[in-house]
């Protein structure tokens, strides 16, 4: 672990550094390094055509990496920023392609975390993807980026994430919000924020389309399920953890990845238990989504 002067350092000599944040840690490289943004890559052995989402401070630091910026980006702005809110839109000339894996629009959101705020304000907006191998679980403290890259990627320790699940990605169009990645902040949400002229949807993301199927793996099996009743004899006839997903969609979230973690060194079959309604709720539409990408058995669908 290291300190945020060290991490700023390290950040302006054109090395990737672990960051807190208030959804999952990141690992993190200043935009303008590309050894250090090909580093990311290498580091998490991610493909390229995965692309970054870039953290800025606030709205004038957005607006300098966008060619576009709808009224309604205001809006959002001011209601969701800082916090778990991505915005998509065109990039402009100082976002480079690896970034955003040669599409030509780029991520951005303010963290609602005050190291990562204080880094990005001296170094300037930076780059980063969940501080986690590609497809696996994301890390919502700092032992679990250690433990992830086995120490060799300096983490700076913000303590545990408040939200616990990564942002909403939201691709913003001039009349229409595709909702590419759902999470804590909901649909209701930013519907009641930028009014009725704006159609949201719910739509796959432009980002390599079906290349990504199993994200947030467990290693150890994992059975999504109301009630145990519902796992056939085969299933129940082995060792068995069960979480229950009791409580807030806030409060789930949080625990959701330390869980997954926690569980998932043993033998056996994981089985996590949800209430059908909540697993069916749009505040919990975020959560329902890592935990089916998660998932080997689903018996709540
Ligand atoms: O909460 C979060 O969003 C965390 C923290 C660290 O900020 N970050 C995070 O990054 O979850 P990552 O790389 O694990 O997921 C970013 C996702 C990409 O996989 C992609 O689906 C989407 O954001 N994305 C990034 N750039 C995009 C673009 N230009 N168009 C569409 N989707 C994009
Ligand atoms: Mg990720």
């Amino acid at each position: 672990m290291i300190t945020i002067e060290e991490g700023i350092n390290l950040l302006n000599k054109e090395k990737v550094v672990a960051i807190p944040t208030e959804t999952v840690y990141g690992l993190a490289a200043s935009i303008n390094s590309l050894p250090a943004l090909e580093n990311i890559f290498a580091v998490k052995q991610r493909p390229f055509f995965d692309p970054l989402i870039v953290h800025v401070t606030g709205k004038t630091m957005a607006q300098s990496l966008v060619t576009y910026w709808p009224v309604y980006a205001n809006q959002l702005a001011d209601a969701f920023w800082p916090g778990p809110l991505t915005m998509v839109l065109p990039k402009s000339s100082l976002v480079k392609d690896i970034i955003t894996a040669g599409l030509d629009s780029v991520a951005i959101r303010v963290p609602k975390h005050p190291v990562a705020l204080e880094i990005i304000r001296q170094v300037g907006p930076l780059a980063a993807p969940s501080a986690n191998m590609f497809t696996r679980t994301s890390p919502t403290c700092a032992e679990h980026v250690e433990v992830e890259f086995k120490g060799a990627v300096p983490v700076i320790n913000g303590g545990p994430c408040e939200v616990g699940i990564e942002s909403t990605v939201l691709g913003l169009f001039e009349k229409q919000i595709k909702i590419y990645r759902p999470g804590l902040i909901t649909k209701d949400q930013i519907s009641k924020v930028v009014g009725t002229d704006i159609l949201i949807e719910h739509a796959s993301s432009p980002v390599a389309p079906g290349q990504i199927k199993h994200h947030y793996m467990p290693k150890r099996p994992l059975a999504l399920a109301s009630d145990l009743e519902q796992l056939p004899s085969e299933l129940k006839d082995q060792e068995i953890s069960i979480w229950k997903m009791d409580g807030s969609a806030e409060l789930v979230a949080r625990e959701l990845y330390s869980q997954m973690r926690k569980l998932d060194g043993k033998q056996g079959l994981m089985v996590f238990l949800v209430d059908k309604k909540n697993y069916h709720d749009e505040k919990w539409a975020g959560i329902k989504n890592r935990v089916q990408k998660a998932a080997t058995y689903n018996f709540l669908e």
